[in-house]
């Protein structure tokens, strides 16, 4: 046998344990080893039943990630498990850890299952814009119905122990020495000659025919919107599962999936899984110490100081928030339990749980109170002399070696760093609202910060479950400069002749879950508006300037808070058009002599997805984003930015970036600066590279 799957023979039982550290991925030689295991086990005259079990923290979590998107060399994992079921002795799967995708199939295969009470299992290959590729889509049916296969196939959420007992999926919930109860089981099965029980011949889940196909259509219409062909193939795998021959519905299940795998949505969720990875690699985490963070402060209880602590109290961090008085300290510690109250109420936490978090919660209003934190995240007001006041009262109370942190959005860090003796311990950690829920962090870093310091950002949004990108200094660093040209591109076509109910639509129909009005609406306009008026004295006169948000800033119309923005809050209703931004945006178009024009939805996409990647180029030239990929997480876990495509540099690969060029071409007649190509799409044109070429592994 390989070292990867073992043989052995005990009282009887063939014990089959797969060793592929660290999560007994099912690559090529692991699949080899079982069907020689599985072979040997079948014809050896000592062995009356099977055990497949794995060593090591869990049961095979998957396929093994090396393998996406690429042909697989034989034998492929269906085989493997036909091979497993077809058996003349019973085999019983052994699971513990965490039994996913390829991993469960292989359970699903065997006759008998059994697992640890603390065991994880689903099938989550939707998520990869995929399906179960070895035969679960047939065989789990057969035991569950359809319903539960569904949902579990479709959500790709995993299951625990006892759910999956519930379901029929194991035979029995084992609480201790699984190898042991796995041993026992096999003997007592010798024993009763109990026989081997192929999944394919069972039909429990068939039972009651009308409610199977009631399911079948109820998950149909659910997904019928669904941009991911992935999950239509597997309602129609399901339903094959009943309706034909096992074997014709394996068939079907590896035509589904080879298609799904090689389709764009696939390929993009794939791009977007390895992008997150390789965000972690930074060039600053080598030869880096990190520093101790065992107590945080932050500053400023508003929106997003209080998101941050929440999300450091969840991570098990003792807090000290720091506000000016006392009433606003009060509020934002109020903030901070309705959100413990709200989880408790849910069932997300306990009450002990909550009570903890609060225990490590302490408010103050005196910044001396931080002399004992090693990191400080302010969030105060988005102002620069506020920031700098509280950096320099910072740099007095604060230990040498700790770090502080800004989250602004916008404001210059290296500007910030100067003020203070310390620069070298000055880092962006810029979070996104809300802060505790939403996973990106830009961690930001400044000509003088210290490799120590990145690095222990990249740990602590490990400890905050979250994912960092890292990012230079800019205007608003990778995702709001994305951002900010997105919106730019929006207003323009706004000033043209949509209307913002239009363009997001456009951009929903592309896979947003909100338009980009809508986001502003619930941001609040008075945001932008901030941060238009900080540049108002920089900006070129020559350069096309949209004036609508401004009125409607100047009318008091923030948006969804003040129940009026590009849309009417606030009846009840959701949104509806406002009939009076309308009306501005007519004026405005009147003052500037344009006839306003229609535009397709396609047109919209392609504008505003051109200015993003455009933007993002120049992110590239300017050194600001390390990689095409890390931009396509920022958009993908900041802005909502959908990962069916990848992200924009993705998306733009796939359109072809000679085709995103010439539009932006095409448009550079209308705002020759804003549309000009970043030099960046000739050079990879001319030597026919992709975005994705410029993303190291
Ligand atoms: P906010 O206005 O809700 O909160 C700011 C808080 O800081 C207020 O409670 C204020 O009383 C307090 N504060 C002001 N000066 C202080 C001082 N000297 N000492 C202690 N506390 C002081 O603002 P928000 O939205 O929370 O933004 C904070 C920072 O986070 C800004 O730099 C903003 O640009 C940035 N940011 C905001 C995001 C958002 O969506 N709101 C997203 C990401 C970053």
């Amino acid at each position: 046998m390989t070292a990867q799957v073992q043989y052995d023979v005990e009282d009887g039982v063939a014990l089959i344990k797969i060793s592929n550290p660290p999560v007994n991925a099912l690559n090529q030689v692991v699949r080899q080893g079982l069907m020689d295991a599985f072979e040997r086990a079948d014809s050896d005259d000592r062995v009356g039943a099977i055990v497949l079990s794995a060593e090591g923290k869990t049961f095979p979590a998957g396929a093994d990630v090396r393998e996406f998107g690429r042909p697989r060399a034989a034998p492929i994992l269906s085989d493997v498990c036909a091979r497993i079921e077809a058996c003349k002795k019973p085999v019983l799967a052994a699971i513990h850890g965490h039994a996913l995708g390829g991993g469960f199939e292989l359970a699903l295969a065997c006759h008998y299952r059994i697992a640890l009470h603390d065991a994880i299992m689903g099938l989550p290959e939707v998520n990869l814009g995929v399906l179960p590729g070895g035969g679960g889509t047939q065989r789990m049916p057969r035991i569950t119905g359809a319903n539960a296969a569904l949902d579990l196939m479709i959500t790709g959420k995993p299951i625990s122990a006892d759910r999956a007992a519930e379901m029929g999926l194991i035979e029995k919930v084992i609480h201790k020495n699984l190898d042991r109860a796995a041993l026992a089981s096999a003997k007592n099965m010798i024993a009763q000659e109990t026989p081997a029980r192929p999944t394919r011949e069972r039909s429990e889940g068939f039972a009651d025919p009308v409610r199977y196909t009631e399911a079948i259509k109820s998950w149909r219409g659910r997904v019928a919107g669904n941009f991911v062909p992935s999950v239509r193939c597997i309602v129609d795998c399901v339903e094959s599962a009943l309706l034909l021959p096992f074997d014709a519905g394996i068939a079907l299940e590896r035509q589904c999936f080879d298609d799904c795998e090689r389709g764009s949505e696939a390929t993009a969720l794939r791009h977007a899984f390895f992008a997150e990875r390789r965000a972690a690699k930074v060039p600053e985490l080598e030869g880096a110490k990190l520093r101790d963070v065992s107590a945080i402060g932050v500053v400023g209880a508003g929106t997003m100081g209080v998101g941050i602590t929440i999300s450091c109290l969840d991570a098990g961090f003792p807090v000290t928030l720091v506000e000016r008085d006392n009433d606003g300290l009060a509020h934002g510690v109020d903030r901070v339990r309705d959100n413990y109250e709200k989880s408790v109420g849910k069932g997300r936490i306990d009450q002990a749980a909550a009570d903890d978090r609060m225990a490590r919660l302490r408010g103050t209003t005196d910044m001396a109170d931080l002399s004992q934190v090693n990191l400080v995240i302010e969030a105060v007001f988005e102002d620069e002399t506020v920031k700098r006041d509280v950096f320099q009262q910072l740099d007095k109370v604060m230990r040498p070696g700790a770090i502080l942190a800004t989250n602004t959005s916008y404001l210059d860090i290296d500007a910030l760093a100067a003020t203070i003796s310390r620069p070298q311990d000055v880092v962006g950690y810029h979070f996104f609202s809300p802060a505790h829920i939403m996973k990106l962090l830009e961690v930001v870093v400044g000509a003088k910060t210290h490799r120590d310091v990145v690095a222990t950002g990249f740990a602590l949004a490990k400890k905050l479950r979250k994912v960092p990108v890292r990012a230079g200094v800019a205007d608003g660093f990778i995702g709001n400069r994305v951002l900010a040209a997105y919106r730019l591109a929006a207003d323009f076509m706004l000033e043209d002749g949509a209307s913002p109910a239009q363009i997001d639509a456009a951009m929903r129909a592309y896979g947003f879950p909100v338009g980009p009005y809508q986001v502003l609406d619930m941001a609040g306009l008075d945001i932008s508006w901030a941060r238009r008026k900080r540049l108002a004295a920089t900006r070129d006169p020559s350069d096309r300037y949209v004036a609508i948000g401004d009125r409607m800033c100047e009318q008091g119309w923030f948006g969804q808070k003040a129940g009026r923005g590009y849309y009417v809050h606030g009846h009840g209703l959701g949104p509806v058009e406002n009939h009076d931004a309308l009306a501005i945006i007519e004026d405005e178009r009147r003052k500037k002599g344009i006839s306003p024009r229609a535009f397709s939805n396609d047109e919209i996409q392609q504008r505003c997805l051109s200015a993003m990647v455009n933007e993002g180029a120049r992110l590239l030239d300017e050194g600001v984003a390390l990689r095409p990929s890390d931009i396509d997480v920022v958009l993908l876990y900041g802005y909502g930015f959908p990962r069916f495509r990848g992200g924009p540099m993705m998306a733009a690969d796939q359109r072809g970036l000679l085709t995103v060029k010439n539009a932006l071409k095409s448009y550079q007649e209308e705002e020759p600066k804003f549309w000009a190509p970043s030099p960046l799409f000739d050079e990879l044109i001319k030597n026919g590279r992709h975005f994705s070429d410029l993303n190291d592994d």
